[in-house]
């Protein structure tokens, strides 16, 4: 079931700014990874998603609602962490927390409690005197506190140390096994690839790719790294490779190459027959990474073509 829909989104700021054409859907009980450079047009989308600003063309729906028509109640039932946290600074951080309980409705503390202890929140001092992590942990808790079944969370980790990073990792993992939908924006590829399900790659308002993590994990196509035991030998080596059928050498640096093959039984034979005849020093797989897959469409587009 789809629970946050976007279809032809664009808002127009003029001078190339603002966010075009932007289509994908959330599914329920998935993870969804909105990743971009800054300036990208993470906050844009997000902010329309809640409803706190209209659309020049396109709809999006949360939980099947339009989000400018039923932005209250959207607003409401969502869990929200603003990208850039504004909490009333004269406030303490319980007073705070007892405020949004009650414009929440929560009658029960047991579970902000619990969030209070998971992210070691101090929320007895003021917040203007709270650091720039105390106060991302102070709206964590407030934006989980109703345990709401849809988040929405831009740029959750900045201002978190390290360990908290982590920890807010395992949190969001922990609420996806318990059933969350989670729509999440970021710059940092490890986060996002250590949360997501689904990701959507941002750059200058434009959806530079989808795509679905365990489907781009298994891709056939693989890297093997090769180190020859001499010039002779990487020659030949290099000249028999470029014979095999869906394989092709990506890196040439002296003795030393990488190459990507199609790994089918027949090609992957024909490549470790060859290896074999010709005494190498080393043959590692270079692991996939989620960074060079985004880089690469980065370095398309710089290029001027459009993956
Ligand atoms: N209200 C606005 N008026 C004009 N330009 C805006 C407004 N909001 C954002 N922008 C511009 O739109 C672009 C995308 O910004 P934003 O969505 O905040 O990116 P991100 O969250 O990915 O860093 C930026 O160039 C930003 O300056
Ligand atoms: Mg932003």
């Amino acid at each position: 079931m789809t629970m946050i829909s976007l279809q032809h989104v664009t808002k127009d700021y003029g001078n190339g700014r603002g966010i075009f054409d932007i289509s994908f859907n959330v599914e329920k009980g998935t993870v969804y990874g909105f990743l971009g450079p800054n300036g990208a047009g993470k906050t844009t989308a997000i902010r329309h998603i809640m409803g706190f600003s209209k659309l020049q063309q396109g709809i999006i729906t949360v939980n099947h609602l339009d989000s400018w028509k039923n932005a209250s109640t959207i607003q409401e039932n969502l869990g929200y962490l603003p990208g850039e946290v504004a909490l009333p600074e004269h406030l303490t951080g319980e007073q705070f927390i007892r405020m949004m309980m009650d414009l929440r409705k929560v009658k029960d503390d047991t579970h902000c409690k619990k969030l209070i202890d998971f992210f070691e929140l101090n929320a007895s001092g003021k917040v203007k005197r709270m650091s720039l992590g105390m106060k991302r942990k102070l709206a964590i808790v407030t934006a989980f506190m109703h345990d709401p079944d849809v988040l929405v969370l831009d740029e959750p980790t900045s201002g978190l140390d390290p360990i908290m990073q982590q920890r807010f990792i395992d949190f969001v993992r922990e609420e996806k096994k318990r059933g969350k939908t989670i729509l999440l924006s970021s710059h940092i590829f490890t986060e996002v690839d250590a949360t997501c399900d689904e990701i959507s790659i941002i750059k200058d308002g434009h959806l530079m790719s989808s795509f679905n993590k365990q489907e781009l994990l298994k891709m056939t196509e693989k890297v093997f790294h090769v180190t020859a035991k001499n010039a002779k030998d990487y020659t030949q080596l290099v000249e028999r490779i470029e014979s095999i059928a869906e394989c092709h050498l990506i890196n040439k640096n002296e003795r030393e190459f990488e190459l990507q093959i199609g790994c089918y039984p027949s090609n992957l034979l024909q490549l470790i027959k060859l290896l074999a005849a010709i005494p190498i020093l080393s043959f590692t797989e270079v692991p996939f990474s989620l960074e060079k897959h985004f880089m690469k469409f980065y370095d398309r587009r710089v290029g001027g073509e459009l993956p």
